[in-house]
């Protein structure tokens, strides 16, 4: 099997840290004098999230869950838990960090997940957000750029694996 190529530049580098650098400007207004409990949706938000948390200017704990949903580019409809929180989140000031919501399936699985846990509160905050694929009807507190329905690439997202690492999101569609 050959490599797939990412195609277009939908976001540059450039474009995405200045966006990570407001909303972090965002939350560490709305959480001050609080402190935080970030949870990672692993894989897809690892970057998104150590760029957010280091431009944070309050204190926060950083944990993760571990979900699966995609086959390839394809969304199987079942989300799988790959990995549980380390630590018991009850009380805490909860902020889920996605890489993207598409169907909203896998943040309404993670909420779900969350709540049971009783934070003292929970909110949300996606990169990136494809309002046209919504399936549930979830909402992020907190969202980088509303985008069209393309499958994107580079900055965490994978297609099959592959890509994460780029520090850029590309489109894999066309060439
Ligand atoms: P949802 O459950 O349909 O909302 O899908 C959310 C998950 O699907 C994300 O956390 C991603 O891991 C994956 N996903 C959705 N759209 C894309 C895409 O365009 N590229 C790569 N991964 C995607
Ligand atoms: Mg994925």
């Amino acid at each position: 099997m050959t490599l797939r190529k990412p195609g277009q530049t939908v976001l540059s580098a450039e474009r995405i840290q200045t966006r990570v650098q407001e909303i972090a400007a965002q939350i560490s207004r709305d959480y001050e004098g609080k402190e935080l409990t970030l949870v990672g949706v692993l894989k897809g938000s690892y970057i998104f999230l150590a760029d957010l948390s280091r431009a944070l200017t309050i204190h926060a704990q950083i944990d993760f869950i571990g979900a699966s949903s995609y086959e390839g580019s394809e969304s199987t409809g079942r989300v799988r838990w790959t990995a549980e929180p380390a630590s018991s989140l009850r009380g805490q000031h909860v902020l889920a960090v996605e890489d993207i919501i598409d169907t909203g399936r896998t943040l309404q699985a993670a909420l779900e997940r969350l709540k049971a846990e009783e934070p003292a509160s929970l909110r949300v905050c996606a990169l990136l957000s494809k309002p046209a694929r919504r399936e549930e009807a979830v909402k992020a507190d907190y969202v980088g750029f509303e985008i069209a329905d393309r499958f994107l690439v580079g900055y965490g997202l994978d297609y099959d694996g592959w890509h994460r690492q780029l520090p850029y999101i590309a489109a894999m569609d066309g060439e």
